[in-house]
């Protein structure tokens, strides 16, 4: 390439886990590394990862548990993806930049789809309809849902209202991303989220 400039490979990474699995830690450490590597990396989150849906996530992530029903969840959060596509992550990917969302579809899949009722055939035809892209790896952070919460509690804020759910509702989460990574081997990878930050991403480069 002119300049000898690096060539990004153009991929699309999520992260998925339950809530306090070490997910944001692991999408900075491998946007970090890969940007050592000589890679653009546009790091991103969901819901959010544009000025639209950072609004949208507002209405999803503070307030009561009772807030809002899992079917008008699964808009708000579609609606919100959508945003992040349009103006975030297709205009990165469309200049070969590699990016990594904290959080994509599969956490529909799992949180409103599975856990919090049957809504899977509703989420899905959704999905097919209004977003379509898959990421092309997926890494599912595992860890053990009490020391998700543990780990939720000490960081504080308002943005609590999945955490307030509760622990059988995180166990829940836990066993439908296994599922999924089950369903999907080719794109989803289980990372044991056990042990310290650094030697989880060593395990994330290397699934990579
Ligand atoms: P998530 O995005 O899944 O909610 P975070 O990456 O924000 O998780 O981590 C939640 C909290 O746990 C943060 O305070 C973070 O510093 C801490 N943490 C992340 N990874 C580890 C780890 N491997 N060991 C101990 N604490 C961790
Ligand atoms: P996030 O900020 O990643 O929370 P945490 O750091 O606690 O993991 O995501 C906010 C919450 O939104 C989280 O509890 C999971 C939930 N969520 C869904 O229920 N469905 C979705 O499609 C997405 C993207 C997130």
């Amino acid at each position: 390439m002119a300049g000898g400039k690096a060539v990004s490979p153009r991929m699309f990474i999520s992260f998925e886990g339950i809530d306090g699995s070490g997910k944001s830690t692991q999408a900075r450490l491998l946007a970090e590394t890969l940007r050592e590597e000589g890679h653009e990396v546009v790091l991103t989150r969901e819901p959010g990862g544009s000025e639209g849906a950072e609004l949208i996530r507002r209405l999803l992530v503070e307030g009561g548990a009772e807030r809002w029903s899992a079917e008008t969840e699964i808009l708000l959060f579609n609606a919100a993806r959508r945003d992040h596509i349009e103006r975030t992550i297709l205009p990165a990917l469309a200049r070969n930049a590699t990016v990594i969302s904290d959080r994509f579809a599969d956490s529909t899949r799992v949180y409103q789809g599975a856990t919090r009722g049957d809504l899977t055939d509703k989420v899905e035809a959704l999905h097919r309809l209004m977003i379509e892209i898959e990421p092309d790896r997926t890494f599912v952070i595992d860890i053990d849902p009490s020391e998700g919460l543990a780990r939720g509690a000490a960081r504080g804020g308002n943005e609590d209202r999945f955490e307030s759910m509760g622990l059988g509702f995180q166990e829940k989460l836990r066993a439908g991303f296994a599922a999924l990574a089950a369903q999907h081997p080719e794109r989803v990878r289980m990372i044991d989220g056990t042990g310290g930050k650094a030697e989880i991403a060593v395990r994330v480069r290397a699934a990579l």
